[in-house]
């Protein structure tokens, strides 16, 4: 593609001198691979692909851009499963990639915080804060890929939720570049900082939309001294929340991760991811996985877990149990949940509903939803699985085996709609963990309009009055 005529050559030239060659991307070719969300829902354009080194290029780049009104993607790893870092097709917005901007600027294993700019990967932070003692308690399936800008933008949640909080909950300063090119340094270390508006929430979960995260402070936690796993057949989504309840009654400490599988998902890994195998002596409708885990010494995690499972075994509960005996087992217990994405993207088309609803909810969730579904369009394949313990289960459902994928795909406000439906009913959010990026925004002014969509539509103005980020993500409109 050549470069779009609406932007002039000498804004390239600019670009250019600001981030040297290297580090601006023009050819089709190599453009393309930040052009398409991970998913495959959005193909968008883009007459440059910048790759700044440091925040002072950014802070430069966002004031050419301002200058000429030329709108910018801020992108991490591409991960997003909601096309919120995939440009639209108009061709006229900058991909601003943060993947060069990839240094950890600090760790204290004092303070138990680490500084890392934005195109850290997840899990070299995790790595980073293991290497001085610590844990970073944020995981998600994507953490290979993701980038630290992008997990803090979309406020991601994951596995340990249950235990830490979502990625907003562990950050304590933030470097944020600005819509005009300012760069605000709240890169602090404080565990207590009462002074004003908390901005660095502000930026947290906004997508981009408000402001670039270059860096953040994260905060660690003691690591695990001991840890525990168990993959259990259990008799209804009734009894994964009862055996949920045990655990948190047993030593609400220890629970690091709670996660529902329903039958059909584990069978579609185990059908289509090579290597995953089931511990297990056949095969039920429904799992769960448990990890506990504690800095504690000498805590008897393990006695733990039996003692919980025995009981929830003789009242019928659980129907089998399979107890991890080292970490090869902990890691393929894990796979048969981490793959659940992959299994459901070779299956076929897919729509996702990253939803929550009270944790007690969770049952009603999984029926009410499975049968209104199963009535929109029979044969379709019904895959619930997620993060219990919080309340998020990722309501997902795949095409049935004998339709076009295209087909399907027709579907998805329909499909989406009518699980938000039951979730509405049980005071859920249509949103838990993904984000609403662009494939959300029209369900905005239905679940978040008045006051607060108002609201936040009066922020996006002051921050970003041109619309210059991230446009078409969020807000249906400002
Ligand atoms: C996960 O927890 O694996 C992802 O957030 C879920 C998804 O693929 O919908
Ligand atoms: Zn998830």
């Amino acid at each position: 593609m050549m470069p779009d005529q609406s932007v002039p050559e000498h804004v390239l030239d600019q670009l250019r001198m600001i981030v040297g060659a290297s580090g601006l991307i023009t050819a089709p070719g190599e453009t393309a691979g930040y052009l398409e969300d991970w998913r495959r829902l959005y193909v968008g354009r883009s007459f440059a692909v910048v790759r700044p080194a440091n925040t002072d290029e950014l802070a430069q780049i966002m004031r050419l851009c301002h200058a000429h009104g030329i709108a910018v993607v801020p992108q991490g790893g591409n991960t997003s499963m909601v096309g919120g870092a995939t440009p639209s097709p108009s061709g006229t917005e900058l991909v601003i990639s943060l993947s060069r901007m990839n240094r950890i600027r600090a760790i204290d294993a004092i303070d138990m915080t680490m500084t890392v700019e934005a195109g850290v990967t997840l899990r070299a932070a995790q790595d980073a804060a293991t290497g001085q003692g610590g844990l970073l308690p944020l995981s998600i399936g994507s953490e290979g890929s993701a980038q630290i800008g992008g997990v803090l933008s979309t406020n991601a949640g994951g596995n340990n939720t249950v235990r830490y909080g979502n990625a907003r909950d562990l950050v304590l300063g933030l470097e944020v570049v600005m819509a005009d090119g300012q760069v605000w340094n709240g890169l602090r270390r404080l565990r207590k900082d009462n002074t004003g508006y908390c901005l660095r929430q502000l930026f947290v979960g906004a997508e981009g939309t408000l402001g670039i995260i270059t860096a953040a402070v994260l905060k660690m936690v003691a690591r695990p001294r001991e840890t525990a796993v168990a993959f259990c057949a259990v008799a209804s989504p009734e009894a994964a929340l009862s055996v949920f309840a045990r655990f948190q009654a047993h030593d609400p400490a220890a629970v690091q991760a709670f996660e529902y599988m329903s039958g059909l998902g584990v069978d579609l890994v185990l059908r289509l991811v090579e290597g995953t195998i089931l511990p297990l002596a056949a095969r039920a409708d429904h799992y769960v996985l448990i990890e506990l885990a504690t800095p504690r010494p000498n805590a008897g995690l393990r006695q733990s877990l039996e003692t919980v499972l025995e009981a929830a075994m003789e009242d019928g509960e659980v129907i089998d149990a399979a107890i991890a005996e080292s970490d090869a087992q902990i890691r393929a217990i894990w796979r048969l949940r981490e793959e659940h994405s992959e299994a459901q993207k070779r299956a076929g088309a897919s729509v996702k509903n990253d939803v929550s609803v009270p944790v007690s909810s969770v049952p009603a969730l999984i029926r009410g939803a499975t049968a209104a579904c199963a009535a929109l369009l029979p044969g379709i394949l019904v895959v619930p699985f997620g993060h219990m313990g919080d309340g998020n289960i990722h309501f997902n459902l795949v095409q049935p085996p004998d339709m076009a994928a295209a087909d399907f795909l027709a579907l998805d406000h329909a499909i989406m709609d009518t699980v938000a439906e039951i979730v509405r009913t049980l005071d859920g959010s249509f949103s838990a963990e993904h984000g609403i990026g662009q494939l959300k925004p029209y369900m905005m002014e239905d679940w978040r309009g008045g006051a607060e969509l108002a609201t936040m539509q009066k922020i996006k103005r002051a921050l970003d009055p041109a619309g210059l980020l991230n446009p078409g993500k969020v807000l249906p409109s400002f």
